[in-house]
């Protein structure tokens, strides 16, 4: 279990994380979500002791990283692919890295083989390719055979095999009962590994929740009216609604109305009905990933309260300010 609590950490002028509070449980994939600059790096840093937080708190199995007795075998990282000496082989690297842990030297050629560079485990590492450094990173994550494992965009450089290889490992790890959070800045690469999604934009916490959840909150289908009579026609819409079947309406950013729950031949029957100038009228199909950019990008805060399951009520368009 990964645990931040109000986590903060400041560069000078930056807040790269702001007031971060989420756990991340164990037999499922966690992805970390967020466009770059986010701050996921360096939320993984501040978790795996690396940096210090400005306030706030990042745990591992309930306990800072400074305080493992055998941190290497609580938790596994891939932060940083390009962090490995060039001259060294992968195996001279990885023999390395278990030395320093306390690992047993028997994980490293089963760490290679795990990640497919047994036939290379001799070369030097300067001479691998970026996927090929991944594979390394990834190998130095599992060498002692960690119940958390934590990898910071994986998939990058990796080609179409090497990103397939990276989902059925993270799916593996979970199903034996691992912590696996894996970040990610594409909404279209976490929604095939992730059960369950943290959301981050500028530092703060945009979402976490089920993936489901998610996606029955953010790709609902809108129909988006600009009218100069705004009024009448969110007046009449807002009648129109039931239990059975809620039509709600929402501001859109340019002064449009959103409304979810009608289609637009009831919209537009209704604007008539109510005497309302209607200058545009179309149906949006809201995808998984507008909704994600739109929430991030524009660095907003999705409300996300405490709750076992995670929260993502409302939609797209219900925004609160920072
Ligand atoms: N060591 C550092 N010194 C100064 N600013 C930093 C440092 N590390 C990260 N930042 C800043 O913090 C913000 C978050 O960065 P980062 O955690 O790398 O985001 P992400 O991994 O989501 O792309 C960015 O604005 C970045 O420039
Ligand atoms: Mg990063």
């Amino acid at each position: 279990m990964l645990t931040a609590r109000e986590l903060t950490k400041r560069y000078g002028e930056t807040t790269a994380v702001d007031t971060l509070t989420f756990d991340i449980h164990p037999g499922r994939v966690t992805g970390f979500l967020g466009p770059n600059g986010a701050g996921k790096s360096t939320t993984m840093r501040l978790l795996l002791g690396l940096d210090r937080p400005t306030s706030g708190k990042a745990l591992v199995n309930g306990r800072p990283y400074a305080d493992l007795p055998w941190p290497a075998r609580e938790v596994g990282a891939l932060l940083d692919a390009a962090a490995v000496h060039p001259g060294r082989s992968a195996r001279a690297h990885l023999l390395a890295l278990a030395r320093g842990g306390g690992i047993p030297q028997r994980r490293v050629p089963e760490v290679l083989d795990t990640v497919g560079l047994t036939e290379v485990a001799r070369r030097r590492v300067g001479g691998f390719s970026l996927g090929m450094r991944q594979r390394l990173g990834i190998a130095g994550a599992l060498l002692g055979d960690p119940g958390i494992v934590v990898l910071d965009e994986p998939v990058n450089g990796l080609d179409l095999d090497g990103v397939r290889w990276v989902r059925g490992l993270v799916r593996k790890l979970a199903d034996e009962g691992r912590t696996v959070f894996v970040s990610s800045h594409l909404m279209s690469e976490v929604q095939l590994v992730a059960d369950q999604l943290v959301v981050v934009g500028g530092g703060r916490l945009v979402a976490d929740a089920p993936l489901p959840e998610l996606i029955a909150a953010w790709s609902r289908t809108r129909v988006v009216v600009r009218t100069p009579d705004p009024d009448p026609l969110t007046a009449c819409l807002q009648r129109r609604s039931g239990p059975e079947r809620p039509v709600t309406v929402e501001p859109g950013a340019d002064g449009e109305l959103l409304v979810y729950g009608a289609d637009p031949e009831e919209v537009g029957d209704t604007a008539h009905a109510a005497g309302a100038r209607v200058h545009t009228l179309y149906r949006e199909e809201a995808s998984l990933e507008r909704a994600y950019l739109d929430l991030t990008e524009a660095e907003v805060r999705y409300p996300a309260a405490s709750g076992k399951s995670g929260t993502a009520q409302g939609g797209a368009g219900q925004r609160e300010g920072r």
